[in-house]
């Protein structure tokens, strides 16, 4: 078994880090070599947060969460035929690095978790290389799906993936249990306005004991269309 070794993940504004940190944080993502180079200080300084790992003092691996432009943010979405909204992804999840000796020892999950924690209520999006098995294991440990078709990338001759995660997993515990509590919550709430506004719905809804047999619908539930997970 990998010895997992002490780690220090601290997340910050770009505003609140000194030049040093941003300076070193630029040199690991250019070592990743799949960014362009050219205004990335700008880039970094311009994001929503950053994230540290450190190892014994000394920085083994980066991330960070950053607002897309326009462009690029329309083209990942259209590219990847995904079904979802890019609007409801406003924040993109990237840079993330680690340093060939620092690697397999969990560093890079405990960046993009924090990153996570760090974006609140925002939902994300990140796009990894269909052939980086180890930074999808770590996406979809954290809660991230699969979007879309594989499309190929601007930069080199691989094929991307686009990847989405949802703020209302964190909300409800990221369990499929937690979802449905929400989404019977919510149903039972229509069902009652359905069942007052109609007197011989009312009488069947109180004989029911409000257990939503008014609406003559079933809530929603296993096989049900309409139990797909909001987006
Ligand atoms: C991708 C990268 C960030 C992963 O960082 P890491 O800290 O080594 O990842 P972790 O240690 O958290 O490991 C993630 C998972 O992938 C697995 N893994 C790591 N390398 C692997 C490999 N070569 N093949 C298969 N699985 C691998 C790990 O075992 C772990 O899974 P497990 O916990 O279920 O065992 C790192 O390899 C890297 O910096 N690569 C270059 C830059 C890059 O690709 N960035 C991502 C851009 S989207």
């Amino acid at each position: 078994m990998t010895e997992r070794p002490l780690v220090k993940v601290t997340t910050k504004a770009p505003k609140r880090c000194t030049s040093a940190e941003i300076g070193a944080f630029e040199g690991l993502v250019l070592k990743g070599g799949e960014v362009d180079p050219h205004g990335l200080s700008g880039r970094i300084s311009r994001a929503d947060v950053l994230a540290f790992a450190y190892v014994s003092h000394e920085l083994a691996g980066v991330a960070a969460l950053k607002r897309p432009t326009g462009n690029y943010h329309a083209s990942v979405f259209k590219k990847s035929a995904s079904p979802r909204p890019r609007a409801v992804f406003p924040v993109e999840l990237g840079w993330v690095y680690v340093l060939e000796s620092q690697r397999r020892k969990g560093i890079s999950q405990k960046l993009v978790d924090a990153l996570l924690k760090a974006s609140g209520q925002a939902n994300v999006f990140a796009t990894s290389r269909t052939d980086n098995v180890p930074m999808h294991r770590v996406l979809e440990r954290a809660g991230f799906v699969r979007t879309g078709v594989a499309y190929p990338s601007g930069r080199g001759k691989h094929q991307l993936q686009l990847f989405v995660h949802t703020a209302v997993q964190l909300r409800a515990g990221g369990t499929r249990r937690g979802r449905r509590v929400s989404q019977l919550r919510a149903w039972t709430g229509r069902a009652q306005i359905r069942a007052l506004r109609n007197p011989e719905r009312q009488m069947r809804h109180l004989l029911s004991g409000g257990r939503g047999g008014a609406g003559g619908r079933s809530p929603p539930g296993r096989g049900n269309a309409s139990s797909e997970a909001p987006v």
